[in-house]
């Protein structure tokens, strides 16, 4: 097995051996370059401990020198170097209380999460690979270094890791560990929210969001999100529908592009459908508001697991208009449209389709020829520059101030109630007609 290492990287290694020491380029890196993939940063691990590392190079930063890790910086570009490393005792499944520096490289690939993460390559040694992981990704295999209940014992979050390595390789998640994780799957409680949510990001933008069931089942989105829970048990007894909530929305995300944004709206779009049912005279299930109730569920979900605020704001937009659909006349797209914002199109429709595609197959041709008149008559507005919204109004603030009109509140809702009226007329979009309009029926009307 040869892998090409980067220039920098291989620069870095031959410095620290010809120091004396040994050094290896580790973990992420070479998994990825095993699998044939370009790896996103390049980790070194060395016998060296943190102030060799950093009388060996010119430019370092202290990254976490407590923790053995040095960043080299070469060619305006950071790696991190870390001495071969023992973890002590974990207090609360995320520190260890304490950390000791060995020489000896398999003691520090010992302590690493999965045999897929836990080998070394140099151009001298080739692959280091003492826990099979190279045979574990041919598998397709996601397996803990040694006793798994001891390894997700150190760190909680590998537990999430392990399903979120799953759905990015598209691998099985071998038994004993599957059944550590059940047994621990309480002690995620310790993690942060914001490691869950890099984990949670990254596993449903990833090829197979379908992994989000093995998260409910192996107990793990009982502690971060209850909410999907619920889903995964929420049946829908209605024609329209042939799976439960949490089936129907895996669905959903398997179809849309993998987008953050795109992929959680699709996770959360539903998300109020089991509080907002009711049972009809047939025995026919209603979820009648359930957007609605929906954005706000997502909200206080995504402001618990601490995404930022115009990440929230997006998603819930999304969340609130999904289920909306215009009369299929250029007036009722211009009105909706205006009422949802441009700045959600066309992500809107690939959310509207996906959500077609999970539902009961019998109606779907028909909600989708639906699907693409509406997005016609998007397109023949935006094509023809229609205006649908306040900036694109052939009149703004300052041309209604040079007519007269006082500054303040005044000019927001006049120009609001114009463009009102160029939703329904169009033609009405010129600059002497509006400034017409605004004269007869705002100056002179106040
Ligand atoms: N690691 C670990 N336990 C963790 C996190 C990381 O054992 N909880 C080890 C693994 O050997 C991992 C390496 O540290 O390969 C680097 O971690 P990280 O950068 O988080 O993950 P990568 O494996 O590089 O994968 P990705 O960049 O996709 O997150």
């Amino acid at each position: 097995m040869q892998i090409s290492l980067p220039e920098h990287v291989t620069e870095i290694i031959e410095r620290l051996e010809d120091a004396g020491y040994e050094a290896y380029a580790v973990g992420g890196c070479v998994r990825d370059c095993c699998l044939g993939r370009t790896p996103k940063d390049w980790d070194i691990t060395t016998s060296a401990k943190p102030m060799q590392i950093k009388s060996i190079f010119k430019k370092t930063f202290d990254t976490g020198i407590e923790h053995g890790t040095v960043t080299v910086v070469l060619g305006g570009l950071g790696y991190e170097v870390t001495t071969y490393r023992i973890d002590g005792i974990y207090k609360d499944s995320r520190h260890p209380e304490s950390v000791s520096f060995t020489s000896n490289l398999t003691e520090d690939l010992k302590r690493r999460d999965f045999t897929i993460n836990a080998m070394a390559y140099n151009k001298k040694a080739g692959l280091v690979d003492v826990f099979g992981g190279r045979g574990d990704l041919e598998k397709g295999i996601i397996r803990c270094v040694g006793n798994a209940q001891e390894r997700f014992s150190e760190d909680a979050l590998r537990m999430l890791r392990a399903v979120r390595f799953s759905a990015q390789l598209g691998f099985e998640i071998e038994k004993e560990t599957a059944e550590a994780i059940r047994a621990l799957s309480a002690t995620l409680k310790n993690i942060s929210a914001e490691r869950i949510q890099t984990e949670i990001v990254k596993l449903i933008t990833s090829d197979h969001p379908e992994k989000m069931a093995d998260v409910y089942k192996l107990g793990l989105s009982r502690v971060f999100l209850p909410e999907f829970d619920v889903m995964m048990e929420a049946e829908q007894i209605n024609p329209h529908h042939i799976y439960t909530v949490g089936m129907h929305t895996i669905k959903v995300m398997e179809n849309v592009p993998p987008e953050r944004e795109l992929r959680l709206s699709a996770l959360f779009h539903d998300v109020a459908k089991p509080k907002c049912t009711t049972l009809d005279e047939n025995g026919i299930n209603h979820f009648k508001g359930h957007p609605k109730e929906g954005a706000k569920m997502t909200k206080t979900i995504l402001k618990r697991l601490k995404f930022d605020n115009h990440t929230i704001d997006r998603v819930c937009h999304f969340v609130l208009w999904h289920d909306a659909n215009p009369e299929l006349t250029p007036k009722s797209v211009r009105r909706l449209v205006s009422k949802i914002g441009r700045d959600y199109y066309p992500e809107m429709f690939a959310l509207k389709r996906a959500d077609v595609k999970g539902q009961n197959p019998v109606f779907a041709d028909e909600k989708l020829r639906r699907i693409d008149e509406y997005e016609k008559l998007y397109n023949e507005i935006i094509s023809a520059g229609e205006c649908i919204d306040i900036k694109s109004l052939k009149v703004n603030g300052s041309d209604l101030i040079k007519e007269g009109f006082e500054e303040g509140a005044v000019i927001g809702s006049c120009l609001k109630e114009l463009l009102h009226l160029v939703i329904e007329d169009p033609e009405l979009n010129e600059r002497e007609t509006l400034l017409t309009i605004a004269r007869e029926q705002f100056l002179e009307r106040n």
